[in-house]
């Protein structure tokens, strides 16, 4: 079994010299799988958490974070490997942080991600009684993602090994940010939650970088030319490309234009934008067009959908089918209802329900995605969705126009942050009959749904593995009104 020993984490490097977190428990039993990819033990009635361990390990951990309630610490030594473990599929697995569970069967992933979606909504939402339905698990475990990001860096991250071994390397570096440093690199030579033309891709577009001469991105100093690479792929097998630079260098982007255009007839559509920021958003950026047109499209059942590059798109595609099943069986349409869908993207949600309502009316922040729902409602021939952009807080602080209206059903698919607290006592105001909260975060629909349970009451709860070998999972939870 190839289980590395985790003591070159980088974390643990920086917190040497912390005095009293150089302490050392010895002889931990890994009894529970807790939050965010990590496990934990207790010894002496103390909670011990630590990523990189799986229930059924015996190691020794290096303490990093000390709080009253509970520590946390890192692997420096396995006693004992658990028998739930399997060696895992990737060669960067643990480095990487992408993937925390990868080193157990994906069956076990789903058991524990059923559980702790139950007793987070237990902890932090306050529901005694609650009920949750079996998980529903993805129908591709690999290759699922249809969205990637990889971040071009002059600072690659360099293993034990490979400072050991005394060879010089090549710090350019394009993968992901290393867990705890967000000044390094890994990387990447292999990924497997994409199609694996992703590889391919990613790889020959790093040694043209290469090659260019020009620099890679130096987040110390905000300077250098290439900084983040986005690829996405449709179930056609075409591929939208979109690359952040620092500055402009026209003879470098029409060589990467013509590279791609030779190498990759599969890339339909390949764009840019300058981003001169600190921060790595492209909401506010100019989207400049490379190849083809900055936007590819993607059917969903009986749907087509235009996805530009700053648009939300569910990232697993097959998965999301079910997850849309699940909130059309809660919702139980009648055919008379106005529905709000709230944080609408690129229309997805709304479009999946026009057809068995009455109308249905978007909210959704990024400009260019509110434009593309209401193309993808023209291109579907639904007339009964209407989409407007801006703040959902906003918005519905300061009721107008369409918005007068009061719905019988609101969705919510918030991001990771969920729902501001102005935002769930407008809900609670709205008296609406039924709210189907989706959510990718469970922990902060937990802390809503508390707060929301003043005017509605859960009933049912399902969650949906939409991100296999990951510590992520969706949950869909409905509410109705009090009587
Ligand atoms: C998890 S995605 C859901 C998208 C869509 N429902 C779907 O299934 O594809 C969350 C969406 O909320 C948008 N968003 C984030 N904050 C927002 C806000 N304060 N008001 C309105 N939309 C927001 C994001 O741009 C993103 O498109």
């Amino acid at each position: 079994m190839n289980v590395k020993c985790t003591i070159a984490f980088p974390e643990i490097c920086r917190l040497e010299k912390v005095g009293d977190l150089k302490k050392i428990i010895k002889d931990l039993e890994i009894l529970d799988y807790a939050t965010e990819g990590k496990a934990m033990g207790k010894l002496d009635g103390k909670v011990y958490f630590s990523p990189n361990t799986v229930p059924g390990d015996i190691v020794d951990l290096r303490l990093v974070k000390k709080r009253s309630s509970f520590s946390e610490g890192r692997v420096i030594k396995y006693h004992r490997f658990s028998e739930k473990r399997i060696d895992p599929f990737c060669k960067h697995f643990e480095l990487c942080g992408g993937c925390q569970w990868q080193s157990v069967s994906y069956s076990e992933q789903l058991v524990f991600k059923e559980n702790q979606v139950g007793e987070t909504l237990r902890r932090i939402g306050g529901l005694e009684k609650v009920k949750v339905e079996p998980i529903v698990g993805s129908p591709l475990d690999k290759e699922y993602r249809n969205k990637m990001e990889f971040s071009f860096s002059n600072s690659r991250w360099l293993t034990q090994e490979e400072i050991e071994s005394g060879e010089r390397f090549d710090r350019n570096a394009l993968g992901f940010h290393i867990p705890g440093r967000y000044d390094k690199v890994l990387d990447l030579n292999e990924c497997h939650l994409q199609d694996l033309n992703s590889n391919r891709i990613r790889n020959r577009i790093r040694s043209f970088a290469r090659n260019s001469e020009l620099p890679f991105y130096d987040i110390h100093k905000h300077e250098g030319f290439w900084r983040i690479m986005m690829l996405r792929n449709n179930s056609q097998g075409e591929w939208l490309l979109h690359f952040q630079f620092g500055y402009q260098d026209e003879g470098t982007i029409s060589d990467l234009a013509e590279l791609i255009k030779t190498e990759f007839p599969e890339i339909t559509s390949a764009c840019y934008s300058i981003n001169q920021k600190k921060n790595d958003s492209i909401y506010d950026l100019e989207i400049k067009p490379l190849i083809g047109d900055p936007f590819i499209f993607e059917t969903l059942g009986t749907l087509k959908f235009k996805i530009g590059p700053k648009a939300f798109f569910q990232t697993n595609l097959e998965q999301t089918k079910n997850l849309y099943q699940k909130v059309l069986e809660y919702a139980q349409f009648k055919g008379d209802e106005l529905v709000w869908d709230l944080y609408s993207g690129v229309g997805s949600i709304s479009l999946s329900v026009a057809g068995l309502v009455r109308k249905v009316i978007g909210i959704e922040t990024v400009e260019m995605a509110v434009e593309n729902a209401r193309e993808n409602a023209e291109i579907n021939g639904i007339t009964n969705a209407e989409f407007i952009s801006g703040d959902v807080k906003d918005l519905l602080a300061n009721r107008e126009g369409i918005l007068e209206e009061n719905p019988s059903i609101v969705i919510l698919d918030p991001p990771r942050e969920g729902l501001h607290k102005d935002v769930c006592q407008a809900l609670i105001d709205l008296k609406v009959e039924k709210i189907i909260y989706v959510s990718c975060k469970v922990s902060t629909q937990a802390r809503d749904i508390k707060l929301l349970s003043e005017s509605y009451e859960v009933q049912r709860i399902q969650p949906v593995d939409m991100f296999p070998h990951t510590h992520h999972v969706e949950c869909v939870v409905s509410l109705e009104l009090k009587g």
